[in-house]
């Protein structure tokens, strides 16, 4: 089974990736993961993340397996991950690794921007999470000072608009919805709630296949 989940920064989709590829026994990718890693390597080779052919060395030579998530989620690199990932030719050279993960056994969870759309269009079930900009910059402001990290609201607000802009603008498999992705607004939602809307959403696909 694969699970396609997209949806803006901080809608939960990460969370609700994390948990169901737990509760169903599945892998899990969490392919922002990919594009913050180029970032990081080209910003720490001292280019700038619109640099394209360096970015793509970058990602052509990505060893996913050396990940430091902590690292990778600090702003600047969020910031430089928005620019690096509106490149063709960075996510062409990350799209082989993204479908293998896809098809491992028993299956998987992906959770991004175009699982959904490109990277798995045959998905089993897609979701499409989101949740209002003020809710999500909230959450994130949470998420960063928990890291330490020393921001303002409106400052987070502002930059979480910017990324969606130009994560939704890109010619390159922008940040959208499938025509067949079940949309799941979490605004309202805590985590608990978030995830129980999912896994209903997932159910009740699964069983309309079974009637099939
Ligand atoms: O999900 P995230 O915030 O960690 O993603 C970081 C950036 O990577 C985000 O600005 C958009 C980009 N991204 C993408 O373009 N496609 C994906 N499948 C995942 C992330």
């Amino acid at each position: 089974m694969i699970i396609a989940i997209d949806g803006p920064a901080a809608s939960g989709k990460g969370t609700i990736a994390r948990q169901i590829a737990a509760v169903y026994g599945l892998h899990h990718l969490d392919t922002g993961l990919l594009y913050r890693a180029v970032a990081k390597a080209v910003l720490d080779a001292g280019h700038s993340p619109d640099d394209a052919q360096r970015a793509t060395e970058a990602a052509v030579m990505l060893d996913p397996s050396k990940f430091e998530d902590n690292a990778l989620k600090l702003q600047v690199i969020t910031e430089a991950a928005s620019v690096v990932a509106a490149i063709p030719q960075v996510r062409q050279a990350l799209i082989n690794y993204q479908r293998e993960f896809a098809t491992k056994p028993p299956g998987a969870v992906l959770d991004g921007r175009d699982i959904g759309t490109v990277i798995a269009p045959g998905a089993d079930v897609k979701l499409f999470v989101v949740a209002s900009p003020e809710v999500r910059a909230a959450r994130r402001v949470r998420e960063l000072r928990a890291r330490g990290e020393v921001v303002e609201e409106a400052d987070v607000l502002a930059d979480l608009l910017r990324r969606d802009e130009r994560d939704s603008r890109r010619t390159s498999a922008p940040l959208k919805a499938a025509p067949d992705a079940h949309l799941l607004d979490t605004t309202h939602l805590g985590i608990d709630a978030a995830f129980r809307a999912a896994v209903d959403i997932i159910e009740a696909v699964r069983a309309g296949r079974k009637r099939r």
